[in-house]
């Protein structure tokens, strides 16, 4: 089943990529871009985006004992599919940007790629928990595992840090993650937009904002 584009006057952006990329630096830094252009925007996340998928997001980050993949994917995809119907759907439709730190695309990336469980079993239940709502871009930061677990490991040394169970998955767990990615990336370039997370901050945001007022047509933007 493919999905369906973005119908609405809106775009909805997604950030993807490994632990430790910085995305959430990237969002913070766009949020104040679109502030300042005086855009209607909304930042959001999953799993966590809605009043559930804060329940869910610390089952899933926080278990004292590992789930079983198949209770993981499950939850991943009940978090989306609330996410989607209470939250994208209505933001976009009242012409509001969206800004979404991951989607399906970490499903297939950890689950699939990470976990191995069937990728179109996982494209099918995508579907089915997204309503076929598919991104207009995917902005994925990219760099070296070794890298990325480094500056996971020295945020997570902050006492307001929150456990994250993926982050204490091995090397080959996190290499397959990012292959997966990078595979996505590769049968999608229309629609993903790769940055090296080893740039500057600086560099990034604007490599990011090229990308994102390219779906701003009508919008005035410096
Ligand atoms: P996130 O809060 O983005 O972690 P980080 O900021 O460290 O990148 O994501 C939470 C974790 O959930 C992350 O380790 C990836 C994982 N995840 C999945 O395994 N599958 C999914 O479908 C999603 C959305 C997240």
């Amino acid at each position: 089943m493919t999905l369906t584009p973005n119908t609405s006057p809106a775009p909805f952006i997604v950030i993807e990529g490994i632990n430790g990329g910085g995305k959430s630096t990237l969002l913070s830094a766009l949020s104040g871009w679109l502030t300042s252009q005086g855009l209607s925007f909304r930042c959001t996340r999953e799993p966590g985006g809605t009043p559930l998928g804060q329940q869910l997001r610390s089952i899933l980050l926080g278990s004292p004992t590992p789930l079983c993949r198949e209770t993981e994917i499950l939850l991943f995809l009940a978090d989306r599919a609330e996410h989607v119907r209470s939250l994208i759907m209505p933001s976009l439709a009242q012409g509001t940007v969206v800004l979404c730190d991951r989607y399906t695309y970490s499903t297939v990336a950890f689950q699939g790629y990470g976990r191995g469980f069937d990728r179109e079993r996982l494209a099918e239940l995508n579907t089915l928990a997204t309503g076929g709502l598919r991104p207009d871009l995917v902005i994925l930061l990219d760099l070296p595992v070794e890298e990325a677990l480094r500056r996971a490991s020295a945020r997570n040394q902050a006492p307001s840090s929150e456990r994250d169970t993926f982050e204490e998955e091995d090397l080959a767990f996190h290499r397959r993650v990012r292959e997966g990615f990078l595979d996505m990336a590769a049968s999608l370039p229309e629609q993903f937009l790769i940055l090296d997370a080893r740039e500057k901050p600086e560099t990034l945001l604007n490599q990011a904002q090229e990308a994102i007022a390219r779906l701003l047509p009508h919008s005035r933007l410096d």
